[in-house]
């Protein structure tokens, strides 16, 4: 399909009007250097990346394409893969927890005991609350508690308290609201307590913030017993090995992190949360469990913090991140979140089988072919021609693919003369 297609199919699948597909056709027309000067400081210009859209999701029963950017080769194809074997045993099954985010507030130099200064927070607590909710009208501060620190650093700074913030920032991210309603309540508790505040901000480890994704591979689809058996033994090395664990889960990552790129998330919270929570248990872990089911088919699962928002940030402002949002057709930030697990476990799922079987250098030696060629200076359909002609020698590097190139044009030359 060229791109003239996939964006007919697009709009077939979806409620894209001409102008969305206009957009996506010509994104600078909307969002140009200016735009890009106003986010950041000292904005030269703006980077590129390919997008692309995953096939085949199902999720809680509902078809979903899922839009992705990313420059990695393969990753697309990947994640469309796995969805179709999934799709035979009825799709993914998700869910999410509602969106409560924690903010913290650090208390130092405390003039009295801890123990005093946390009972004087928690009296006032309703109060505090009510600070804090006065800065929005419909983001909630619904719980507070309090925490007693001891500093373990080498620095010795002694004794603190550690106030957190339970925030159900509901379709937002809602990292500025988090962050505000901080700030909001330190004063006060500097009064009550005596103490001094110093940290005042969200936490990106979202533990009350948590999606669970699971589907089931029948292992005819997956290429029979042997591969369910090898994907198996992949899983122990995740689970047992943190030097596998880390290339397992950024495996996961790559899914995650494209549609979090394509929706405007912020992908660094979410990596951030995500490793930490790998580490959960002391040992840093595989985010997927995989396992045999009785009838020999492979079940897998994966839970990790999922801080999104489908309001707010870039997710408001940007056309072609506005554009992800429409083509996903998420009507929540849960809804988002069950996406992005579903497409971790996806990516995971095709790696495994990938590495289990054939490995994955195949598959991904036929996309570096063609950017060996390109850098060669093979162009237009030279580029399939030198990339496949490197690709089936295995010899992609790119003085092969000038000698090519150079035979092919050489070919090119002689026939153009001989007319
Ligand atoms: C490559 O970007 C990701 C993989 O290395 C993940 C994995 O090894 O599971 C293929």
């Amino acid at each position: 399909m060229d791109q003239y297609e996939r964006l007919h199919y697009l709009k077939e699948k979806t409620n894209l009007s001409n102008e969305d597909i206009d957009i996506i056709r010509n994104p600078t027309a909307l969002w140009n250097y200016a735009d890009a000067n106003r986010m950041v400081e000292n904005a030269i210009g703006m980077i590129m990346l390919p997008l692309g859209i995953a096939t085949n999701f199902i999720i809680n029963g509902k078809k979903y394409i899922i839009p992705m950017a990313i420059e990695e080769p393969s990753v697309i194809a990947a994640a469309s893969k796995a969805a179709k074997i999934a799709k035979a045993s009825g799709g993914f099954i998700a869910e999410a927890d509602e969106s409560l985010m924690i903010g913290q507030v650090q208390l130092v130099s405390l003039p009295i005991s801890k123990q005093v200064a946390k009972e004087k927070i928690l009296v006032s607590k309703d109060q505090l609350l009510q600070i804090a909710n006065s800065r929005s009208r419909s983001i909630t501060a619904r719980d507070l508690e309090v925490r007693e620190l001891h500093d373990k650093s080498q620095n010795s700074m002694g004794e603190m308290l550690l106030i957190e913030l339970t925030i159900d920032t509901q379709d937002a991210m809602g990292a500025n609201i988090i962050n505000t309603m901080c700030e909001s309540v330190a004063p006060r508790l500097e009064e009550i307590t005596g103490g001094k505040v110093v940290l005042k901000i969200l936490s990106n480890y979202a533990t009350r913030r948590l999606v669970r994704c699971k589907a089931t591979f029948q292992k005819n689809q997956l290429g029979g017993e042997q591969i369910v058996e090898r994907i198996l033994y992949a899983y122990a090395l995740a689970y047992s090995d943190v030097y596998r664990a880390v290339t397992h889960n950024k495996g996961i990552m790559n899914g995650i992190d494209a549609v979090a790129l394509a929706t405007g998330q912020d992908f660094r919270a979410i990596e951030a949360g995500a490793h930490a929570f790998a580490s959960k248990d002391g040992t840093y872990r595989s985010l997927t469990k995989w396992r045999k089911t009785k009838e020999g088919d492979l079940e897998g699962e994966i839970e990790l913090p999922m801080a999104v928002g489908i309001v707010g940030g870039i997710a408001s402002i940007h056309p072609m991140v506005k554009l992800a949002l429409k083509i996903l057709g998420v009507k929540s930030s849960q809804e988002l979140a069950m996406t992005l697990a579903a497409m971790g476990l996806a990516q995971n799922l095709a790696a495994l089988r990938a590495l289990a079987s054939e490995g994955i250098q195949s598959g991904h030696m036929k996309f570096h072919a063609r950017n060996i060629a390109i850098m060669a200076g093979a162009k237009g359909n030279l580029v399939d021609i030198v990339a496949k002609r490197i690709a089936d020698e295995s010899n992609v590097t790119i003085n092969r693919a000038k000698e090519v190139l150079a035979l092919l044009k050489g070919v090119n030359d002689n026939e153009k003369r001989s007319l």
